[in-house]
């Protein structure tokens, strides 16, 4: 396993959409492995492969806690159905350091992904989990989390993100 470099905004592979995986290899099974150490190295709860520069359609998430961590690692996960109710969450971003804003999105949300055995699964997540699948698949798709933001606070918050990557 290897912990790979995360990319920062303003970066353009940021922005970029990703493409499904046709078949789950072993270098899908590494990369899925290199994404996990990375997130944990960082130490952050989700990664997406954009983050590090790759284009496939995967994602690691880790919500759980030090003493039982639960590691979920996707490939081309998709919402299938999301909740009316919202849920407002503090989000920060391995490429956007430093910066966390509140977001409001669906509080349930369901997914189908393939697993690193290349088996098709559905799995329902609320709480943090839920912000965070949703927030992972968003990067897939090249939207960042600042993109739910009002415009007044996303202007704010860009100005902020420039000034600390040019210093
Ligand atoms: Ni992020």
């Amino acid at each position: 396993m290897a912990v790979l470099p995360i990319i920062h905004v303003p970066n353009d592979v940021l922005r970029q959409t990703a493409k499904p995986v046709l078949d789950v290899t072993n270098e899908t099974r590494q990369l899925l492995d290199d994404m996990a150490e990375t997130m944990y190295d960082a130490p952050g709860i989700g990664l997406a492969a954009n983050q590090i520069g790759s284009l496939e359609r995967l994602i690691v998430m880790d919500c759980g806690s030090d003493d039982a961590p639960e590691l979920w690692q996707m490939i081309n996960p998709e919402i299938i159905w999301s909740s009316d109710e919202t849920a407002k969450l503090e989000e920060g971003c391995l490429s956007i350091p430093g910066h966390n804003a509140e977001v409001t999105r669906p509080a349930i949300v369901r997914a189908r992904y393939t697993n690193i055995d290349g088996i098709e699964q559905e799995m329902e997540a609320e709480g943090l989990l839920a912000a965070c699948i949703q927030h992972e698949i968003d990067h897939l798709n090249g939207v960042m989390f600042i993109d739910h933001l009002s415009r007044l606070k996303r202007n704010m918050m860009w100005k902020r993100v420039l000034k600390t990557a040019r210093a």
